[in-house]
């Protein structure tokens, strides 16, 4: 039913079968209630004729006043069996005749149904106009009956006569009151009814009938077209055309929908087209992009290769031009023949010089062979505490030399990592190195480990307080060869060499510094269990 209620079609059939069903029940009350007026007004004429031919037929008898007459007449023409009573009342409310004879010499009830009409304010009312008064009562034997009184008047004739008793000052005498029944009247009326509504109900099943199918064949089967036609379109069938051949507005609106169709369909192949075109276009300049990409690559391959090459060359040739400088010189000088004492001493100098060069040198090729190592070494799982363990031993002399004094902060239990133990030793042994470097006059060195459970990693911070990293050096600490040590103390290859291992361990690594009060190194590394692809990057 409330899918029902949705329908178009079905709204239209109610609202006309509402106003159709309506006007015929107005129309039939209308009908009824005319046709009924009809009838009591007949009854009520019928009883008007009654009371005149009475009238005339007494007025004889009444100037003579014989009133035996005058009742035997009225008791004639009372026999009459569409009269149910006749009777006559004088002015004091008794009956003086009637045609049930029960009644005569009673005293009328004034507010008795049929008399309340004209006393209901308690002093009689006789119309001047109107000498007829009707009123329709219900009577003791169910049935209704219409009553019609005719005021009895003192007319000239009688008020002159020697037998009356009457003065010409009395107007009304007493009354005439005929009472027909109106059984058949109300039979006729309940007749008629009757048959209206049954007129009616045929007529509201005939017109309903009638509209409920115009409306089905000129809404709801063009409605159901044009919606069965937009599912097709979202559906995407846009070949779809809706069979709506009317001249009215669905029909133009089947009309509009079809062109739309047409137009989206066009529209689509058009975007189809494009986006092939596009799609074709991309890919052809992906193409040319890839190839311009790997060119780029092969070019910034060649110069940072011609760049590293460059300054290897030149941090090599440095400690190797000193090299030969002496090794020429302690040639010389042993060319000339034994050495005096002062001489050999110089020459140890000399050779001291030239070993540690090469020693420099040796360190040069060393971290750059770390540098460029791209495959990882020995992955399994460590003890990182027993790695930094291992990595303070190294440096324990250092520290203690320099007077500094070395916290760390470590969990009891072990911190087991999937990693490279010798190249992550490595790593640590670099940042405790550039540490103590940086406290040239003692100061504290801080390592702390602190497992983050939420990302599954582990964190190394190591802090000193030490000189500090100016913000202009930040950007370039991690570059190879950039160093701020002078007289060749460093390489410049420390941080690069920790970046490169800290990046193979799907790790990263951050710098927080202040210059003058110290610097934190923060190393995350996740607890992986086999090696992912390189991620690390600096922060
Ligand atoms: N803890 C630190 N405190 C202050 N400056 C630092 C610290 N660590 C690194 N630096 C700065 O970063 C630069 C680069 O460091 P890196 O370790 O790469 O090279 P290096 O220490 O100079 O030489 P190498 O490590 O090769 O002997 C350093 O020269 C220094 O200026
Ligand atoms: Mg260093």
């Amino acid at each position: 039913m409330k899918r029902f209620f949705h329908l178009l079609g079905f709204r239209l059939f109610l609202g006309v079968a509402v106003t159709v069903a309506a006007a015929t029940t107005l129309f039939t009350m209308f009908l009824v209630d005319w046709q009924s007026g009809k009838y009591i007004s007949a009854a009520q004429q019928s009883a008007t004729n009654i009371s005149d031919l009475i009238s005339r037929s007494t007025r004889y008898s009444m100037l003579l006043n014989r009133r035996e007459d005058v009742y035997e007449i009225i008791k004639t023409i009372g026999k009459e069996p569409r009269i149910e009573r006749i009777r006559i009342i004088d002015k004091k409310g008794i009956v003086n005749f009637s045609t049930q004879e029960s009644e005569v010499g009673k005293s009328v009830d004034m507010n008795a149904e049929a008399c309340i009409g004209c006393h209901s304010t308690g002093k009689p009312v006789v119309p001047q106009n109107d000498p007829t008064l009707t009123r329709i009562f219900d009577s003791p034997k169910g049935y209704r009956v219409i009553g019609v009184i005719t005021p009895i008047r003192n007319d000239a004739g009688c008020a002159a006569s020697s037998c009356h008793a009457h003065s010409a000052s009395q107007t009304v005498l007493g009354i005439l009151d005929v009472m027909i029944p109106l059984q058949e009247v109300d039979q006729n009326i309940a007749q008629f009814e009757q048959t209206q509504i049954i007129g009616s109900l045929l007529l509201f099943a005939v017109l309903t009938g009638f509209v409920s199918i115009f409306i089905w064949r000129m809404v709801n089967i063009p409605v159901k077209k044009l919606a069965v036609g937009t599912q097709e379109i979202v559906k995407g069938n846009l070949d779809h055309r809706i069979d709506v051949q009317t001249n009215d507005e669905i029909g133009s609106l089947a009309i509009s929908f079809n062109q739309m169709t047409q137009e989206l369909k066009r529209a689509r192949k058009e975007l189809t087209a494009w986006t092939q075109t596009l799609e074709q276009r991309v890919s052809e300049k992906t193409e040319e992009l890839r190839r311009a990409q790997k060119h780029m690559v092969q070019i910034e391959k060649m110069v940072s290769l011609g760049t590293l090459a460059a300054t290897v060359a030149h941090e090599l040739n440095n400690p190797l031009e000193g090299i030969l400088t002496y090794a020429k010189l302690l040639r010389k000088k042993v060319g000339r023949g034994t050495p005096s004492a002062e001489d050999t001493q110089e020459m140890i100098g000399e050779l001291t010089l030239i070993a540690d060069e090469t020693a420099r040198c040796g360190n040069i090729v060393k971290n750059l062979l770390l540098f460029s190592r791209e495959k990882v070494g020995e992955f399994k799982d460590s003890d990182l505490r027993f790695i930094i363990g291992q990595s303070l031993r190294l440096i324990d002399h250092h520290l203690k030399m320099n007077n500094i004094i070395s916290e760390v902060k470590i969990d009891e239990h072990p911190v087991i990592l999937y990693c490279d133990a010798h190249q992550l030793e490595e790593a640590l042994l670099a940042l405790e190195i550039n540490a103590v470097e940086a406290m040239p006059a003692g100061g504290t060195f801080h390592i702390a480990v602190k497992e983050l459970t939420y990302l599954n990693a582990v964190q190394i911070d190591i802090t000193d307080t030490g000189t500090g990293i100016k913000e202009d050096e930040m950007p370039h600490i991690f570059e190879p060869f950039y160093t701020t040590k002078k007289d060749g103390k460093g390489t410049g290859l420390g941080l690069s060499v920790v970046y490169g291992i800290i990046e193979r361990h799907s790790g990263s690594i951050s710098v927080d510094s202040k210059p003058g009060i110290g610097t934190t190194f923060t190393i995350t590394l996740p607890r992986q269990s086999a090696p992912q692809e390189p991620g690390a990057s600096p922060h």
